[in-house]
């Protein structure tokens, strides 16, 4: 599975989502439409080329693609031979062709505006100096992350009973971050630290990130996971399986209102009412204090065809149409923490992020 990377990942691990090859100046990603069956990465020397490949999944998960788009503006820097200005105009035109790749995850947004913030610090220094100044910043977004992710681990670690059967939705682990993951970073601590967790992984139609992605992480690990189809949940959470619910998240409302897979909302309100946790898991970077409520995010609407098709076959008939929303929103009064890097927010009492804000 080697990605021929001249140095150690940023990662952590031995695999990862995204990173930056500093001997060939490339972006390099691993192609997570292919998982499980195959562990192949691409390397990319475009920023058009990364919008190509957030808009068709070879890298998903919010702060994976908000850390792929830093890199991508970092090559952006490496090629511009131009003055100050047309720098700038060429970095705001990849960071629009980036940042409508993907609507709804707020960190594409968040990853690009500080970027570009950089972008305006350095547009007077010779290309050389642009390219390692925004390359640094780009590193520095990938490494924070992590960290993040590390954090937000230990925080919610703390509240998984010890022999819990967890049950978490989509893919919020290493593939969609850094490294390490959001959700799945809740679990690899409470793994971490001995308590005897099994995961259920629901397996997120239409892309199956569920039971592609997350079972894979989890068994690289060790970490004990069966995957369900999405339907099975209610029929779990019935018969007292399920003790904890963890989720990641592509944006939280200032309110705490949060988007997530499409599904995530279903468990939330299952979760509700056999009295089990509902928590959410995300960075800083996902916390969106300017979208007052879930009803002001967009939401991203996808192919149809995805729905329509698992891989080469066909599932509904030609001439019938299908409906693709790739998030919703779950309501702030069902959720019971969300754990960021910066602390703990409790919804279901009225908490909202900005009280992190110290
Ligand atoms: O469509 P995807 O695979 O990008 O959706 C990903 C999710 O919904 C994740 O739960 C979310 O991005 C959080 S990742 C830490």
């Amino acid at each position: 599975m080697s990605a021929g990377l001249s140095r150690e990942p940023l990662s952590g691990a031995d695999w990862f989502a995204v990173e930056f090859d500093p001997a060939t100046r490339e972006v390099v990603m691993l192609d997570q439409r292919l998982l499980p069956g195959e562990v192949r990465y691409h390397r990319y020397r475009t920023a058009d080329g990364v919008a190509d490949a957030i808009r068709d999944m070879v890298v998903r998960g919010a702060p994976a693609i908000g850390i792929a788009a830093a890199y991508a503006l970092a090559l952006v820097a490496r090629d511009v031979t131009s003055d100050a200005k047309m720098f700038l105009v060429a970095n705001g035109t990849a960071g629009r062709v980036l940042n409508a790749t993907r609507p709804t995850a707020v960190n594409l947004g968040w990853a690009i505006a500080r970027m570009s913030r950089k972008a305006g610090q350095v547009a007077e220094r010779s290309q050389e100096e642009r390219f390692q100044s925004m390359l640094e910043e780009a590193e520095s977004i990938h490494r924070q992350d992590v960290e993040s992710c590390r954090r937000i681990g230990e925080l919610g670690a703390a509240d998984v009973p010890d022999g819990a059967v967890i049950l978490t939705h989509c893919n919020a682990g290493a593939l969609a971050t850094g490294g390490y993951g959001t959700a799945l970073g809740v679990i690899r601590a409470a793994h971490a630290q001995g308590k005897q967790v099994r995961v259920l992984a629901g397996e997120t139609r239409p892309y199956l990130q569920g039971a592609r992605l997350t079972a894979w992480e989890l068994h690289q690990d060790g970490i004990p996971v069966e995957v369900i189809t999405d339907n099975m949940a209610g029929y779990f959470f019935q018969k007292g399986e399920i003790r904890f619910v963890v989720v990641g998240s592509d944006r939280i409302a200032a309110n705490a209102d949060v988007a997530n897979k499409i599904g995530t909302y279903t468990l939330a309100v299952l979760a509700n009412e056999h009295r089990v946790p509902f928590t959410v898991a995300a960075p800083w970077s996902t916390v969106d204090l300017r979208t007052p409520s879930g009803a002001d995010i967009p939401i991203e609407e996808r192919s149809p065809l995805e729905v329509a098709r698992i891989g080469s076959t066909t599932l509904v008939a030609d001439g019938i149409s299908c409906r693709h929303p790739a998030f919703d929103v779950t309501p702030a009064r069902l959720i019971d923490a969300i754990y960021t890097e910066r602390g703990v927010v409790k919804p279901k009492i009225g908490e909202r992020p900005d009280v992190l804000i110290g």
